[in-house]
């Protein structure tokens, strides 16, 4: 039993009949940490999820969350947890309000205290307006407010969502994006998936874990797996006049007056040369490949055929 650790994974998998939908992952989460699970349509995000909170049972592994077995201390589980579950789990003939009081309820909270924490989070996501209207009646962007709500109100440490933006418009992604960071400012851990690379970017994750076929092919923080995913160094320098193509070893992508992008094959070596030459250096900028470069590459899987072993980026 490890407490000091928000979630611990061990040789985790869950096989349905015809498919290897979790296929012996491993890893864990420390507390406060905004842990981000990505991976293509079907790679076993959610299935992982589900699993971490108690709603499936997994086929073999050792899971632990909040420092209790999941298998076998699920309700000291559960007090600890909230989760934004992929499919919305509200009742349709219920209004907004009667749904968070419903789950609220069920936590054991007092009416007053689920009330103070709705108006809270409804206030927040801009749908205070609509706490009684029915949840048959609304948007799914709407309801997606509304199922965070109820996740958030009975106040849990560790924080399970499960693509929380589907559905919302630029605005509220932003809105809830900026949220879920000051979750994690606040201590909470943070496990979420997405499909919006752009959001794990903007968002400074702390880990990231990218999922394919129920493997984790790759996981660390997103700086150590950009710089293990690089390729060549790609450089961009301003100078007081344009370079020649022999005064500096490596491809140019692109040029103009005094600009040049060049992919080089050895930073330092690129850096020792240029300071020798009679030029003056206005900026200098080594680029990076993309979150979405990295995680195109391994859901089509060029990285992982050949090793088949999980990419584990120093932490
Ligand atoms: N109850 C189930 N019975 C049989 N197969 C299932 C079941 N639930 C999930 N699967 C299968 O397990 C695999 C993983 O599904 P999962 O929902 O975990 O993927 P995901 O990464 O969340 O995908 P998405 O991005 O589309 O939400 C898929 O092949 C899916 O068809
Ligand atoms: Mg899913």
């Amino acid at each position: 039993m490890d407490k000091k650790k928000a979630i611990v994974v061990k040789n985790l998998k869950k096989y349905f009949k015809n498919v290897k939908a979790v296929d012996d992952i491993s890893f864990d989460v420390n507390y406060g940490e905004l842990f981000a699970l990505l991976g293509q349509n079907g790679a076993g995000k959610s299935t992982t999820i589900r699993i971490l909170t108690n709603l499936a049972v997994p086929t073999s592994g050792h899971i632990e969350v909040a420092g209790y077995n999941v298998l076998k201390d699920p309700t000291n589980v559960r007090k600890n947890i909230g989760l934004v579950a992929e499919k919305i789990i509200l009742y349709d003939n219920l209004t907004a309000m009667e749904n968070i009081k419903f789950f609220g309820r069920l936590y054991g909270m007092k009416d007053t205290v689920i009330e103070e924490n709705a108006q809270k989070f409804l206030k927040l996501f801009d749908i205070w307006n609509f706490k009684d209207m029915l949840i048959s009646k609304m948007s799914t962007g709407m309801k997606q407010k509304i199922n965070l709500a109820r996740a958030l109100v009975p106040d849990p440490q560790i924080i399970f969502l499960d693509e929380p933006t589907l559905g919302l418009d630029p605005v509220s992604t932003k809105h809830i994006r900026d949220f879920i960071v000051g979750l994690r400012g606040e201590g909470r851990t943070i496990v979420y998936t997405t499909h919006v690379l752009h959001d794990i970017e903007l968002m400074n994750v702390d880990k990231v874990a990218i999922m394919r076929k129920g493997k984790i092919v790759s996981i660390g923080s997103l700086s150590d797996i950009k710089k293990h995913f690089k390729k060549a160094e790609i450089v961009e320098v301003e100078t007081d006049r344009t370079l020649s193509s022999n005064e500096v070893k490596g491809k140019i992508l692109d040029q103009d007056d005094g600009y040049m992008k060049i992919e080089v094959e050895d930073l330092n070596q690129f850096m020792k040369d240029i300071s020798k030459l009679n030029v003056q250096i206005r900026s200098f900028k080594s680029l990076e490949p993309s979150l979405e470069d990295i995680y195109v590459e391994i859901s089509e899987g060029n990285d992982v055929e050949e090793q088949s072993e999980m990419v584990n980026v120093k932490e």
